[in-house]
């Protein structure tokens, strides 16, 4: 039976993760690991005069304890660095002033958009200075015949959807940190989130980037059009470098009419096979309509409901794996009867189990809810180690089940047992996109679970042929893991550019490879 949803919303923003229990410094963390690399020079009071002058007066620098905390701590408050500067320039011009210095003093630095990244590439390790792109937040200029978006690195992915809705328009990317996350932050890590599916990687939709090189140059791209063979596609080396080869500062990205309809489904199904089941189903029957097909295991759902402080939509959470679908297009009542008649179809076939329909916008956000909020779910007991995998389908959940054998054989792990160390590992994802978030829960960061996790977890990816980052990117969690998903020369040659765009390494330094 489609039941209709009778609960209220959750709300969909995206709430920063603080409490006052300090996070260990990076350097003392990993210290077997990293060391300061000598040849950077530490930032003196020259340095600041030099920054107060390009600043116009010292507006944009943050040199407060307090108010550099949120810069040098990291959204799961894992990784914590020590910068005494952050520089909140206004102007493509201020960054390369900036940047041109500090290559010249060799002074690193770490570009930083919303900090919502989750693997610690957002925030210095040592006393790097931290370049905010938050003062760079404006809309530059939209086409309402072609649809393309030309906009400021800094401005925050839900300001650039919202401007972009008024002109029945939407952004080709959702993720739910849209509230926090920059445009610019979004394509330096090449976030795919929610409908990659089906608007396809930013690879694809970027059109033109305006970025700012080591030594000052600013590259500026932003006129591109949709089609242009002529010679190397540069802006593709921005998408997802992670600010390790320069600054980015403007983007042009071409954005789909927004869909008028939107319908989402939540699933309860008995077996990851089911789940595969039904999306070969989704992707036949509702075809051009399916818009996100999003999976998600019981205990990520328990761990929801905790933080949500709700009941469950569908009766009971006992089901093993949820699913959430959305459809969006042109006609409300076309895609409604589509989604209603898939659901009943899968039903009958044995595939689905129990499953809701939204009925109105309010139960649409309450059942994406579901879905959004396992990040902060994860995160509620006191950390989360986050491994973020490509692999074949038919392997997806097989890791996370293998991390709980591999938990339990080391005795850490209990769901209501306070003791030990792990709450449980969890499963949900992009099944669309064949990507698996694997969250290990936990009271606490420790060696011990790394230990238990590492290379563990790598190895088992690298034996399915699989991707250690499908979408979070490497930053400082995976540099050295790089070598299980790209081959010697691939990251010979990485390793070539690099060098050839930032030959002093002051960006980014510590991280990526
Ligand atoms: P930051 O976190 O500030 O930076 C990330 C990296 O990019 C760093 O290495 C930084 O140095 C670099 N960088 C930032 N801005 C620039 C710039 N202008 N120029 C050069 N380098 C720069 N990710 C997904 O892919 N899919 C998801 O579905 C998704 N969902 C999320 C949900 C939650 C609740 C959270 C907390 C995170 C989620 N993320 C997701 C991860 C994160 O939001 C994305 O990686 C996002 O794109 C980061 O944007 P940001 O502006 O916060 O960048
Ligand atoms: C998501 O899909 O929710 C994001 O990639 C973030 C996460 O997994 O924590
Ligand atoms: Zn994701």
């Amino acid at each position: 039976m489609i039941r209709s949803l009778l609960r209220s919303t959750a709300s969909r923003s995206f709430v920063c993760n603080y409490s006052s229990k300090a996070v260990p410094l990076t350097a003392e963390t990993y210290s077997s690991k990293v060391s300061r690399n000598p040849s950077f020079k530490k930032l003196d009071e020259t340095d600041i005069k030099h920054f107060q002058t390009i600043l116009n007066d010292g507006n944009g620098l943050i040199t407060d304890a307090d108010d550099l905390l949120f810069y040098n701590e990291d959204w799961m408050r894992k990784y914590r660095g020590q910068s005494q500067l952050v520089l909140k320039p206004k102007s493509t011009e201020q960054v390369s002033s900036i940047i041109k210095y500090c290559n010249e003093q060799k002074l690193a630095v770490v570009p930083q958009g919303g900090n919502t990244g989750l693997v610690g590439g957002s925030n210095p390790v040592f006393d790097e200075i931290i370049i905010s792109l938050s003062g760079l937040n404006k809309i530059r200029a939209f086409d309402e015949v072609s649809g393309i978006l030309k906009c400021d690195a800094g401005l925050i992915l839900e300001n650039a959807d919202n401007f972009l809705a008024e002109k029945g328009y939407i952004f080709p990317l959702d993720l739910g940190a849209k509230g926090s996350c920059h445009v610019g932050g979004n394509v330096a890590t090449n976030a795919g989130g929610l409908r990659l599916l089906r608007y396809g990687s930013l690879h694809g939709s970027v059109l033109g980037l305006e970025a700012v090189l080591p030594d000052g140059t600013i590259y500026n791209s932003m006129e591109s059009l949709r089609k242009d063979n002529t010679g190397y596609d540069l802006k593709q080396l921005f998408i997802g470098s992670e600010g390790t080869i320069g600054i980015i500062t403007g983007v042009s990205i071409l954005c789909p009419s927004r869909p008028q309809a939107f319908s989402v489904a939540l699933l309860g199904v008995s077996s990851y096979e089911a789940v595969q089941k039904v999306f070969v189903g989704a992707r036949k029957e509702l075809s051009e309509i399916l818009s996100a097909f999003e999976f998600m295991d019981r205990n990520s759902q328990v761990l929801a409901g905790q933080h949500l402080k709700l009941d469950h939509p569908i009766e009971s959470d006992q089901y093993p794996f949820y699913i959430l679908i959305e459809t969006s297009g042109s006609n409300k009542e076309h895609d409604d009867e589509k989604l209603e008649t898939f659901l009943a179809n899968s039903m009958e076939e044995g595939l689905v189990d129990d499953g809701i329909i939204a009925q109105d916008e309010t139960q649409l956000k309450s059942l994406w809810s579901w879905r959004e909020s396992i990040p902060e779910s994860s995160t509620m007991n006191g950390g989360v180690y986050k491994y973020d995998v490509s692999l074949p389908l038919k392997d997806l959940y097989g890791l996370v089940e293998a991390v709980n054998v591999k938990l339990q054989e080391a005795g850490i792990v209990g769901f209501d047992d306070p003791t030990k160390p792990v709450v449980e590992a969890i499963g949900y994802g992009h099944v669309g996109d064949g990507n698996l978030h694997l969250n290990v829960c936990v009271r606490e960061y420790s060696k011990e679970i790394e230990k238990v996790l590492e290379p563990f977890v790598y190895e088992w990816i690298q034996s399915k042929n699989g991707s250690i980052s499908a979408e979070h990117g490497l930053g400082f969690q995976k540099k050295n893991y790089i070598g299980y998903t790209k081959n010697d020369v691939e990251i010979k040659l990485m390793k070539e550019l690099k060098k050839h765009y930032d030959p002093n390494g002051i960006m980014n330094p510590y991280k990526y490879i």
